[in-house]
């Protein structure tokens, strides 16, 4: 099969388009006959050479840890959608390929009106801060601030915390303050001056922060908030626990998937495509990630 991988880290130039072994699904698993695959900062840094703790660490390397597509073979004893079914699915790398194979109950059946490009960068986008707001318990009533908002995670988590019935502050560059406003957030730029323009926005603090951007966001978040464990960071890994901040839980899956689909089903949950690339200019979707900024997501789309 196809896939849009790499033989050594590097910069985008590295992933190009080449022929892989296509997998075949063992006990529990099925294959899926992928039809789009999100692209996460994530994969940027496995590209440039690092490598999460558990995973084959061999070449050539496929990123990509969401995708949606066809079911299309079912291994021995997986009780999971029958192939043929329109799915969204989670794996740990390897998305950006023509088959992609996981355990049957890492796909949750696709609604029908979701178009590929969107239910493709769908898992990523919206797990991680349906998790984040979860752990984090935001409810009615909750002021929550989101640090990189207008970004793919962002999007969402502006979104989901509004469902949920909070009160959500953004912080985004001044051309998506628009953008985040008709997502329901108080958009506040970031940059010098951050800290006076938030405790403007939210003079009796904030109960909630997802970190999308680190650095000063995650600074500035700290005395915005009476305890560390309100802030959940997307970003600063090393420093979390030595400041009290937490990470995301690992919690993805299936149900979870159901769940946001009802959102989006309603109309209450949307996904902005920032960009739209076939496999294989995979490098460019690489090159257009990595600016740091835009609207929302970047997904390949593999014919
Ligand atoms: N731990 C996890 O489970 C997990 C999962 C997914 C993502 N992440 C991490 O979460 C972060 C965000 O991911 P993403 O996919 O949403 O990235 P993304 O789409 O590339 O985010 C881009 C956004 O970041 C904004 N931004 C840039 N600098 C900023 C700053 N100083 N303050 C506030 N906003 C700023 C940009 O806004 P402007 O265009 O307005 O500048 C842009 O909208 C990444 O670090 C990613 O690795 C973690």
């Amino acid at each position: 099969m196809k896939a849009a991988a790499f033989n050594r880290p590097g910069g985008p130039e590295v992933l190009e388009l080449m022929e892989v072994p296509t997998p075949e699904p063992g006990p529990g698993e099925l294959r899926v006959r992928v039809r789009a695959a999100g692209v996460q900062p994530f994969d940027l840094a496995v590209r440039a050479g690092w490598m999460p703790a558990g995973l084959p660490d061999g070449f050539p390397r496929v990123p990509g840890n969401e995708f949606a597509g066809v079911v299309d073979r079912l291994g021995t004893g997986a009780a999971g959608p029958a192939a043929g079914t329109e799915v969204v699915g989670f794996t740990r790398l390897t998305a950006y390929a023509e088959y992609v194979v996981v355990p049957a109950d890492q796909v949750a059946p696709k609604p029908a009106g979701m178009p590929w490009e969107v239910a493709g960068g769908f898992s990523a986008a919206v797990q991680t801060p349906h998790i984040a707001l979860e752990a984090l318990g935001v409810g009615e009533g909750d002021t929550v601030l989101v640090h990189a908002a207008a970004g793919g995670v962002g999007s969402v988590a502006v979104q989901l915390a509004r469902i949920a019935g909070a009160a959500v502050i953004g912080t985004a560059s001044p051309a998506n303050h628009d953008y985040l406003r008709s997502l329901g957030a108080v958009p506040v730029a970031y940059g010098e001056g951050l800290e006076d323009r938030l405790r403007a926005a939210a003079p009796d603090g904030v109960d909630a922060v997802i970190d999308g951007a680190g650095g000063e966001a995650l600074e500035v978040s700290l005395r915005l908030v009476k305890d560390p464990a309100q802030i959940i960071t997307l970003v600063e890994h090393d420093r979390a626990a030595g400041l009290g901040v937490r990470l995301t839980p690992h919690r993805r899956s299936a149900a979870r998937l159901t769940d946001a689909f009802r959102h989006y089903e309603a109309g209450r949950l949307r996904i902005h495509l920032r960009g739209v690339f076939p496999l294989a200019r995979a490098a460019d979707a690489h090159r257009e990630l990595a600016t740091g900024h835009g609207r929302g997501k970047v997904v390949l789309v593999v014919d």
